[in-house]
């Protein structure tokens, strides 16, 4: 018998039933793949669906991508933004179709998603700064912890319980799953990212965000780490007014970062985080 609350085929099954994108983005997504590109068919295409494309548009013109109020249409968003960074806010608008906030949900969805955009912020100016490629660092950072809408929504009661001990017990959330489930959120987000053909260097990051020291480690995984760290500290000083950036030296050093940086950053870290605020409304 299993040690843990889910079974190995319970785990199994929520794995292979892991939803699917929709119709209108894969087709999106296979155009955008092709050679002879066709910017007034893939913005056809995204047409079909006006929740895709609404929530394309309000990315697309948010302060992230310093476009604000730009971008007006479909065609657009393809010929201003180029096919890569459209490609990223596309995977990003269709995970926040597939798990939009539920308020009924004793989950709190809607503060999840807010701490991923701040994440997602806070990774597009870090990889900025460094050089990296900021679109992947957002995305990477948007989606880091969507394996934790697929927990609730695959096994709601046993999250429950995950979110119960981890909150009595202070004891971080991924290892509560670990121990209770016998899954966490990093590893199931990574196949969720990988059944929806997410860049490698996306689903690097959604599977390693909290175990950076791997020999694997990439320096977006590294960013979104490093970012993920500065959210929560952000989202606790608002309680205690209080911030302590965070010392990792590791993932710091390796990105050619010192801690001194990102004190000269916190104005600007802390505006992306109320831009993040605006992106659910
Ligand atoms: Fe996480
Ligand atoms: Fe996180």
């Amino acid at each position: 018998m299993s040690q843990y609350l889910l079974t190995d085929e319970q785990v199994n099954n929520a794995i292979r039933d892991l939803p699917v994108l929709s119709k209108v983005v894969s087709k999106a997504l296979d155009l955008m793949d092709k050679d002879d590109l066709d910017f007034n068919e893939i913005a056809e295409t995204l047409q079909h669906d006006p929740g895709i494309s609404s929530r394309v548009l309000k990315l697309a013109n948010s302060s992230f991508y310093g476009l604000s109020g730009q971008i007006a249409s479909m065609k657009e968003a393809c010929t201003v933004l180029g096919i890569y960074t459209l490609r990223n806010i596309l995977l990003s608008a269709a995970a926040l179709e597939c798990f939009p906030v539920d308020v009924h949900a004793v989950f709190d969805r809607e503060a999840l998603w807010l701490h991923s955009f701040c994440v997602a912020g806070i990774s597009k100016f870090i990889a900025r700064n460094q050089r990296l490629d900021h679109d992947a660092a957002f995305t990477a950072g948007l989606l880091h912890d969507i394996g934790k809408f697929v927990l609730d929504s695959s096994f709601p009661n046993e999250f429950k319980e995950v979110l119960k001990h981890s909150d009595q017990d202070k004891y971080p959330q991924y290892k509560v799953e670990k121990e209770v489930l016998g899954i966490d959120h990093s590893s199931i987000g990574s196949h969720l990212a990988r059944k929806w053909n997410f860049p490698d260097v996306v689903v690097s990051s959604i599977a390693s965000h909290h175990d950076v020291n791997e020999p694997l480690s990439t320096p977006i995984i590294d960013v979104v780490h490093i970012a993920d760290l500065i959210a929560h500290e952000l989202e606790n000083a608002q309680q205690d007014g209080q911030i302590s950036l965070p010392a990792e030296i590791d993932s710091i050093e390796r990105l050619g970062l010192t801690s001194g940086q990102l004190t000269e950053w916190l104005p600007d870290l802390l505006e992306l985080q109320s831009t993040s605020k605006t992106l659910l409304k």
